[in-house]
């Protein structure tokens, strides 16, 4: 089984896609932090403006030593939008994905793409979605938690700017696939987001 979960920044999709795989026993994969590893390799080479520097970092990409921690900056999300939209960033990194979805006991990927290019034939699909205010409120308390100086219309700008990056590029913008469930979080807590998930694909495949 594959559950693929698409949506803009700051959605929820990780947090969701993280209690999904634990409650079904599949394996997790956030694939923005295969973004965010390229740009963070990139920021500390002073390569971010280097496209074939971003290829090579994509393909050395080792996701046992992805360290989430390091990579949730609101820096490193800029950044891994700027690579994101890269097409030959976005081909190194498709096999490793796809390779994770072929995993046997099934798994669980979230990001902008999963959907629609690398999980076409998914299980079930989810698109996460909520106003770009609330996104960047709960962003800005997550960043703010962790003693971050960001203001709320800095985080707020960083969204629009994320979100209209990440839609626009040529290279598999972020949409809903045609056959993708909607999800809008906009009036839901972590949990009801999670409880409305799981609603969904009860529904689509039966008792799980
Ligand atoms: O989900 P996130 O905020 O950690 O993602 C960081 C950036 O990576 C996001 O702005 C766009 C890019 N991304 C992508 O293009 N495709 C994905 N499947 C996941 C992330």
């Amino acid at each position: 089984m594959v559950i693929a979960i698409d949506g803009p920044a700051a959605s929820g999709k990780g947090t969701l896609g993280r209690r999904i795989a634990e409650a079904l026993g599949l394996s997790h994969l956030d694939t923005g932090l295969l973004y965010r590893a390229v740009a963070a390799r990139c920021l500390a080479d002073g390569t971010l403006a280097d496209e074939a520097a971003s290829v090579a970092a994509a393909h050395a990409l080792d996701l046992s030593t992805l360290d989430p921690e390091a990579l949730r900056g609101g820096e490193m999300g800029e950044a891994a939008s700027v690579v994101a939209a890269r097409p030959a960033v976005r081909a190194a990194l498709f096999d490793l994905q796809r390779r994770f979805a072929a995993r046997p006991g099934g798994a669980v990927l979230d990001g902008r793409d999963i959907g629609t290019v690398i999980c076409p034939d998914a299980t079930v699909k989810l698109f996460v979605t909520a106003t770009p205010e609330v996104r960047a409120e709960r962003r800005y308390r997550e960043l703010a938690a962790r003693g971050a100086g960001t203001s709320f219309e800095d985080v707020l700008a960083d969204i629009r700017v994320r979100d209209a990056r990440d839609s626009g590029r040529s290279a598999a913008p972020l949409m809903r696939a045609d056959d993708a469930l909607l999800l809008d979080t906009t009036h839901l807590t972590v949990e009801g987001v999670f409880s409305e998930a799981m609603k969904l694909i009860r529904a689509k495949i039966g008792k799980v």
